[in-house]
């Protein structure tokens, strides 16, 4: 076995994160090194498996991720950003089926209450429901809700794939010990399945605050006449019909209370359609008309409805989108610097987390080279 390399070079000076690769070493994630905890930081380091590295630890930034040589640790790209390396190396190793439990996407977060001491007054004891929770921005977002609420939070994780769910469950539980992940198995395109899952809700996650509407797909990038009748099917009910059914479902609850957020993830494809996106795009439109609708007939209320459009994020969208081929995934952001799924997870927290007469009703985010669906800027 090699000695443990560290690999903090290629990090900016002034914000990096010290990304420390043991090979053969499966790793752990450590939630916090910082200059407020540099005992721990220390106690860490000393750990037999890590010899004293010269790395520095920064401020306000966590922390450490020791990862397995099976997965090459990216070198820096000149124009990229050590978050983004570091999320290319985190898609990579959820792509190939590294134990979620393993993989640290906090390890580079900050752990200070993300939107300070308001924020988490205003998010205090709610209870939160993320749709498409087990990856990407929908994961993220229960990460960033539990943070900026210091862990005083119930979260209410939903998505096909249960053991993600519950990996995230036990990731934040740890972290933040006050708060209560409930991670329960949910296929949104299955509507009859869905006024069962909110009436089967454990008794301490029925009263709802949050609901955000994440889950959504892509298939293919096939033009109008070509397109499987499957795909049209999958995106619609999942993107549209699913989105429309929960929301149905718990706005009575929401009108009971007289209040309530509605967190739509709608997308740039639903303001501007592209060649080869007819379908998905053409749901993304329809999310907008239905959120654009609720809230004017939610006028009269203290419900909030609030859309959140993204534009190019990196998540596993693409690698569904090719089904599977990350070659061709990964080529869809070749020369660009994507957002990462945080990026999204804040600007949703920060819209939730608001003075109640606040709406933040519409955002659109672009990563700094995107201008349109299709304006990029390549350096290729
Ligand atoms: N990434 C982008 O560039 C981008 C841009 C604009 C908008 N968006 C939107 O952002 C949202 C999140 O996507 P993402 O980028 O985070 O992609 P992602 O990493 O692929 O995450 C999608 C999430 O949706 C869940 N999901 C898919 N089908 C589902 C179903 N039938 N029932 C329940 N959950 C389902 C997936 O979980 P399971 O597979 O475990 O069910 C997964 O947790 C989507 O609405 C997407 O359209 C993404």
């Amino acid at each position: 076995m090699q000695g443990p390399q560290v690999y903090a070079s290629s990090l900016n000076p002034g914000e990096s994160v010290p990304l420390i690769w043991l090979p053969d070493v499966v790793f752990e994630p450590i939630s916090y090194i910082g200059d407020t905890a540099p005992a721990a930081a220390e106690q860490i380091v000393r750990r037999p498996l890590l010899p004293a590295p010269r790395t520095r630890f920064l401020r306000d930034f966590s922390t450490t991720s020791l990862v397995s040589p099976l997965f090459p640790v990216p070198h820096r790209h000149p124009q990229h950003s050590h978050t983004r390396t570091l999320n290319s190396l985190i898609t990579s190793l959820q792509h190939h089926k590294f134990p979620q439990s393993l993989i640290s996407p906090r390890a580079f977060r900050r752990t200070i209450m993300s939107f300070g001491t308001s924020a988490a007054a205003r998010l205090a004891g709610k209870t939160v429901l993320i749709t498409g929770a087990s990856s990407g921005i929908g994961r993220a977002t229960a990460f960033e809700f539990a943070n900026a609420s210091g862990g005083d939070i119930k979260l209410i994780l939903t998505a096909r794939r249960e053991a993600a769910l519950v990996s995230i469950k036990e990731e934040i539980e740890k972290a933040y010990p006050k708060s209560k992940v409930f991670p329960i198995a949910l296929d949104v395109s299955k509507l009859s399945t869905i006024d069962a899952f909110v009436d089967n809700l454990p008794a301490e996650a029925k009263d709802i605050d949050v609901l955000v509407n994440n889950a959504g797909m892509v298939h293919g990038v096939d033009q109008v006449g070509t397109i499987a009748q499957s795909d049209i099917d999958i995106m619609f009910q999942t993107n549209v019909f699913g989105l429309i059914a929960l929301t149905q479902k718990l706005l009575p609850l929401f009108k009971e209370k007289g209040k309530g957020d509605i967190l739509n993830i709608g997308s740039i494809a639903g303001r501007e359609p592209y060649p080869g996106g007819a379908i998905y795009c053409a749901t993304k439109a329809a999310v907008k008309s239905f959120t654009e609708t609720l809230r004017k007939e939610l006028i009269a209320t203290r419900i909030r409805v609030i859309e959140v459009d993204p534009g190019q994020v990196e998540t596993e969208f693409s690698v569904v989108r090719f089904r599977g081929d990350k070659g061709k995934a990964d080529a869809v952001y070749k020369g660009v610097e994507p957002l990462i799924a945080e990026d999204i997870a804040e600007v949703i927290v920060f819209a939730v987390s608001r003075r109640e007469n606040v709406v933040i009703a519409d955002t659109l985010v672009f990563p700094s080279h995107q201008a349109s669906a299709l304006i990029m800027h390549r350096k290729l």
